[in-house]
């Protein structure tokens, strides 16, 4: 059993990691912004729901101390991208301000698909098409990817797992296939997950512990 601190547990994403972590009887605290949003929630029964800022690297620390593994699944909604960014550099400036002797907790974020190289060899983000508001939010993915890669991690235990190109609510089948930057592509060239086998890799990640140090991906 795993004690996991979780930010955007309200979120499309964060909200089936967060049943399949407690599914799987791990202890989750689900670090939000609003604690109302959650209170008296079904999907919240058996999670710990605190209050907290991702973009406040004070409100992580106290968020990932005593924890095992730190998950981010915030996203910017409609806001400004660069919050993704600020976000990555606050979890991990969060995490080292606690105590190096006993581990620090591991973080892993919830990345994007723009920077995963197709099939074809370009990067998904150079596909043409794809809408303005898109695009700024696989660039701010991206560098907080890149920034994550600057994190020693003797420091912080970091990883961060891109969705497929595609992915919504749909069937959890627990069946997947996982890579570290190359978009996973279906026979019928689809790029695609739902969002529940999402979760499952997420949380297999969390108990396998397999991807520390790198980015990798997750589709059928
Ligand atoms: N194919 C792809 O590459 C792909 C596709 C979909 C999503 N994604 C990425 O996956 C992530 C999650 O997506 P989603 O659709 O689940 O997002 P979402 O439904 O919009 O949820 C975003 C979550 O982030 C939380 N949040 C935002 N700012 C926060 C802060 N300062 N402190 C704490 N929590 C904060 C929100 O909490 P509140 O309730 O407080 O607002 C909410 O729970 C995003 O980063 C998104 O870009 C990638």
């Amino acid at each position: 059993m795993a004690k996991i601190a979780l930010f955007g547990a309200t979120g499309t994403i964060g909200a089936l990691v967060l049943r399949e972590a407690l599914g799987r009887g791990h202890q989750v605290t689900a670090v939000v912004r609003d604690p109302a949003r959650l209170a008296g929630s079904p999907a919240a029964a058996g999670a710990e729901v605190v209050h907290g800022d991702v973009l406040d690297p004070h409100s992580v620390a106290a968020a990932a101390a005593g924890r095992d593994v730190v998950v981010s699944a915030v996203g910017p909604g409609a806001g400004d991208p660069g919050v993704l960014v600020t976000a990555a550099k606050s979890l991990i400036g969060g995490v080292c301000t606690l105590d190096a002797e006993t581990p620090r907790p591991r973080v892993i974020t919830v990345g994007g698909a723009g920077s995963l190289r197709t099939p074809e060899g370009p990067p998904v983000r150079d596909a043409t098409g794809i809408p303005e508001a898109v695009r700024a939010v696989m660039q701010a993915h991206e560098k907080a990817l890149d920034f994550l890669r600057t994190v020693p991690v003797e420091e912080v235990r970091w990883s961060c797992l891109s969705p497929a190109a595609q992915i919504e609510p749909g069937e959890r089948t627990g069946t997947y296939r996982l890579a570290l930057d190359d978009l996973v592509v279906d026979e019928d060239g689809r790029s695609h997950i739902s969002t529940e086998d999402y979760a499952v890799a997420l949380v297999d990640e969390i108990e396998r512990d397999a991807h520390t140090g790198k980015r990798f991906t997750v589709g059928y």
